[in-house]
Order: C-alpha cells, then sequence, then structure tokens
C-alpha cells in the first residue's frame, strides 16, 4: 500500500517538472555519454543543458539551441533500422525548428559532409578546439534570440500536421518499447506526444487528426493517439484549463501502456479472445499502471487512469470491479474516449461504426460510462464521424 507522504514527493517531483518545462535549454545530441557529461558542464556554465542519447525524445523545457555530437554514421542507410528512424525524426526535428545548431565534425569529411546536409545548416565545429564551444554556441544562441520574431524562440514543436503526427507515433513506439521491455516510458517523450496531441488537434480539429493517425495500420499506437485525441477535443469542449488539459490527454495517451506487456498472439489476434486469452488481455491495466509507477514523474491521477480505465460506473468493470463514487473524474473522461475509440476503429470482423451507431451503443451503456458527460461528450462523437480506417484493437 502506497503512503500518503510518499503520493505527495510523486506529486512534488510532478510539479517540479512542470516548472522545468518552461525553462530555456540548450539540448546536447551526444552517443559518447563520458564526453556529453563533461560537454554538459561546460556548457551549464553559461545556459541550462540537457543531454539526450540516442532513441530519446526531447528533453523537459524549451530548445532554445541544439549541439550535436555523435559518433553514428547519421547518413547510414539502414532502412527500417530504428536507429535510422530515431536520426531522421531528431534532424527534422532540428531543421523546422529554426534553431541554432552546432555539430561537432568527426574529422571524416564524407560522414560529415552528410551530417551537414541532414542537419539543415549547422555551424560545424572541430570538437578538438573544445575551449571554443561554449563561446561558439553563446554566440549563435544570442544571434538566434535576435533573430526570432514572434516573442521568443520557436520551440522545436511545430510544422504540418503530418510531420507532428509522424512525431506523437515514433514517441508512441518509443513508449510502448520502453514497457515491453519492462522499463516505465520516458516522461518526457510522454510530455512531448501529449504536447503535439494538443497542439494539433486544436489547430486541425479532432476529425482531421482521426484521419491523419489512421493513415497508417500500426495498431495499439494509433489506438493510443486516437484515444488522447478524442481526450484534448473533450477537454477544450469542457473548457478545461491548459493544466487539465494536459493530464487528461497524458492519461489517455498511456491509458493502454501495459498492452506492451500482452503477448503478441493476443494482443493481435484477428477476432474475438477466447476467455483466458481476455483475462490474460484484462491484466493491461494494472501491468500498466505498475510499470508508471516504478517511475515517479507521472502523477497519481495518471496511474488511476491506466490501472482503473476499464472499471465501470455499475461495478461490471476489471480490475477491481470498482463502483460509482470509487471511480475517479479523469477515469471516467477517459473511459467514455476510450469506448468511443474502440467503436469507431475498424476490427477485422466488423467495419467502423458510424456516429449515430456509436452514440446508440455508448447510450445503452448509461450505468457503466457517466451519462452528464457523455452528453457533453455528443458533439465530439457528431464531429469525429466514424474514423475512415484502422486496425483490430481492444479498446
Ligand atoms: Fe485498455
Ligand atoms: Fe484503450
Amino acid at each position: 500500500m502506497r503512503e500518503p507522504r510518499d503520493r505527495q514527493e510523486r506529486q512534488n517531483a510532478h510539479e517540479r517538472r512542470r516548472d522545468r518545462r518552461s525553462e530555456d535549454v540548450v539540448v546536447l545530441v551526444s552517443d559518447r555519454r563520458e564526453r556529453a557529461e563533461r560537454l554538459a558542464r561546460g556548457i551549464a556554465l553559461v545556459l541550462p543543458c540537457r543531454v539526450i542519447e540516442p532513441g530519446a525524445g526531447l528533453p523537459a523545457g524549451r530548445p532554445i539551441a541544439f549541439v550535436v555530437d555523435l559518433a553514428t554514421d547519421l547518413a547510414a542507410d539502414r532502412n527500417g533500422d530504428r536507429g535510422h528512424a530515431w536520426i531522421a525524426w531528431l534532424a527534422t526535428n532540428i531543421r523546422e525548428s529554426g534553431l541554432p545548431c552546432l555539430y561537432l565534425a568527426r574529422g571524416n569529411a564524407i560522414h560529415d559532409a552528410a551530417a551537414v546536409t541532414l542537419l539543415g545548416t549547422p555551424t560545424v565545429i572541430d570538437p578538438r578546439q573544445s575551449a571554443g564551444i561554449v563561446p561558439t554556441l553563446r554566440r549563435l544562441v544570442a544571434a538566434g534570440k535576435a533573430r526570432a520574431t514572434r516573442g521568443g524562440m520557436q520551440g522545436a514543436a511545430g510544422g504540418p500536421p503530418e510531420v507532428q503526427v509522424e512525431r506523437a507515433t515514433t514517441l508512441v513506439i518509443h513508449l510502448f518499447d520502453s514497457a515491453a521491455s519492462g522499463q516505465p516510458p520516458s516522461p518526457e517523450e510522454a510530455e512531448e506526444g501529449t504536447q503535439i496531441v494538443l497542439d494539433t488537434v486544436s489547430e486541425v480539429g479532432i476529425r482531421a487528426w482521426l484521419d491523419l493517425v489512421w493513415r497508417h495500420d500500426i495498431q495499439v499506437y494509433q489506438h493510443s493517439l486516437s484515444v488522447a485525441g478524442f481526450a484534448a477535443a473533450f477537454a477544450a469542449e469542457l473548457g478545461f484549463s491548459r493544466d487539465d488539459r494536459q493530464r487528461l490527454a497524458k492519461a489517455a495517451l498511456l491509458h493502454d501502456v501495459g498492452k506492451a506487456l500482452i503477448p503478441h498472439a493476443i494482443l493481435n489476434k484477428p477476432g474475438p479472445l477466447t476467455p483466458d486469452e481476455m483475462a490474460v488481455m484484462r491484466t493491461h491495466a494494472a501491468l500498466g499502471a505498475d510499470l508508471l509507477a516504478k517511475e515517479g514523474d507521472f502523477g497519481p491521477d495518471i496511474l488511476d487512469v491506466v490501472r482503473y480505465h476499464h472499471e465501470r460506473l455499475d461495478g461490471s468493470g476489471y480490475p477491481e470491479g470498482l463502483k460509482g463514487a470509487q471511480i475517479g473524474d479523469l477515469v471516467r473522461l477517459v473511459a467514455i474516449c476510450d469506448v468511443h475509440s474502440a467503436l469507431t476503429e475498424r476490427r477485422v470482423y466488423r467495419p467502423p461504426l458510424s456516429a449515430a451507431e456509436a452514440v446508440a451503443i455508448m447510450e445503452a451503456q448509461a450505468g457503466q460510462l457517466d451519462s452528464d458527460l457523455l452528453r457533453a461528450y455528443r458533439p465530439i462523437i457528431a464531429r469525429a464521424g466514424a474514423a475512415a480506417s484502422g486496425p483490430s484493437v481492444l479498446g
């Protein structure tokens, strides 16, 4: 049983992280840990610095410059390789941010030329002149500040909705990959993914978000992004504050993370599950919550959503058969988005349901889902219509 003090500490850590998100930071991208630590200490003397390693998402904070120090060949043609996908994602972020980028040359003319092309127009510096790195960075940041036109730095986020959905998908794949190996997902990646969902849904609307998300057939990742999209639209509909919108969308994005620990044969079974398989599938809620609890930065309300999103008001849900007031508001909100998403995703054994069919089924579950919230949610169902296409996933 968790102690209240432990809960308070988690909440404090959560709030500290929220404060860190608004800080301007230099992002040091490095696959050489010792060197990265030395360099980060040097940079931190003049500017806040966060280090990311290959495969990681952008750190908390608002990037103001990038420093790239990679021994990995940035130009290697490794189709289908996760490392390659990460480098492509990173380079796109750096190019599109328009922020200063300092590339530490490896001394191999071919590799360095390829890296320069990939990164856009970085400032290239020879790392052997290490004394020059920090002053050069400071100069670049000062020049970048002078160039910035829209009330400060342009963050790394932004760009066309298609690019945002690609980034969000990459982040969600990372979240599930970590979970599958028994590691809690990175709070920074969850944060980044949440922000993309909120920004993009508010910019293009829920219908366009769903069209973009379901363009690819990557199953549980798309379900997570779609539920998060519904949650973002619902939070806006309810007039939630910025913080509450973030909490709801993040909880929705993570709600099924425990599915990373369910055997593929069950998770991707093309058809209804047997009772035994269903029992295994149902463990995803507690498995996901236990995993996130290992990482102190996910708030208790997020853990509740992950553990209880299949609980129903009449006590018919799982894992604990909670009833009525035992089920919190955030959980009720995500449950509605989750059920709606599951109904309107295409299954192997049935086409996606129309908005009217989804409304009818959800209203028939009025004893299970919160009826007041369901009424408030109806505009989202109408706006979303039936998702154009989607894979077979279980809510
Ligand atoms: Fe679920
Ligand atoms: Fe779900």
